[in-house]
């Protein structure tokens, strides 16, 4: 089995869902830069106050701040590791081949139409970061996360406008890291729509 996957996709396409899988079952580490920058932001540190007008729009944040993030955090990581939202330029790509090697790249791949539908009905947890669905994959009890009991909340970047900026963030600056993955033979892509236990199957199929 692969021991450091970076899962690609464009936002919605399921790599948080699928990599909270995968660390459930096979007992990876995830290091999502979503989450680590979500809870900057909560915290009011410096990272969070320089990073939230980037996410609030759909954008990227700068590459220095998230690769010097993310040095630390892969520096302290043991074990299997799944690479979560990163990188999502091709500097980071470069900075993260210079620090470890990628097993494998997981592209899922997901239509514009699903993606909004998925994003605009999730809900997330603020303290353990699971994620939900209203439809899909709503919790046992409305509102309340089925792993530790907080509040569920929407995120501030979860608005169909701000989704579609994200979209062609994604397009104009992470795409390019698919035929990135292709030309190092780490490449590959996994049909993202269909059930997450569908998904999941072909999930584990790619990295053995
Ligand atoms: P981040 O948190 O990484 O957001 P994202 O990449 O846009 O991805 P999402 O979290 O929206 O979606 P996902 O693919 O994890 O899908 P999920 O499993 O939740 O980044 C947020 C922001 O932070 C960025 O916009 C940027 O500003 C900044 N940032 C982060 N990393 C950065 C970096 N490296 N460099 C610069 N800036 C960075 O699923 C979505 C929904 O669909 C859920 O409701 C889920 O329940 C549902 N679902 C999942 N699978 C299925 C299925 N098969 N069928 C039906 N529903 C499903």
């Amino acid at each position: 089995m692969k021991s450091t996957i970076v899962l690609l996709g464009p936002p919605g396409s399921g790599k948080g869902t699928q990599g909270e899988k995968l660390c459930s079952e096979f007992g990876y580490v995830k290091l999502s830069t979503g989450d680590m920058l979500r809870e900057a932001v909560k915290n009011g540190t410096e990272l969070g106050k320089k990073a939230k007008e980037y996410m609030d729009a759909g954008a990227l944040v700068p590459n220095d701040l998230i690769i010097g993030m993310m040095k630390e955090k892969i520096a302290a990581a043991d074990g299997k590791v799944i690479l979560d939202g990163f990188p999502r330029t091709i500097e980071q790509a470069d900075a993260l081949g210079e620090q470890m090697d990628v097993d494998i790249a997981l592209n899922l791949d997901v239509d514009d139409g699903e993606l909004v539908k998925r994003i605009t009905m999730r809900r997330s947890c603020p303290s353990c970061n699971a994620v939900y669905h209203l439809l899909y994959n709503a919790p046992k009890n409305e509102g309340v996360c089925d792993k530790c009991g907080a509040k569920l909340y929407q995120r501030d970047d979860d608005t169909e406008e701000t989704v579609l900026n994200r979209l062609k963030t994604y397009r104009e600056k992470t795409m390019p890291l698919i035929g990135y993955y292709e030309g190092k033979g780490k490449l590959v892509t996994v049909e993202g729509v269909g059930s997450i236990d569908e998904i999941f199957e072909k999930v584990k199929k790619a990295i053995q």
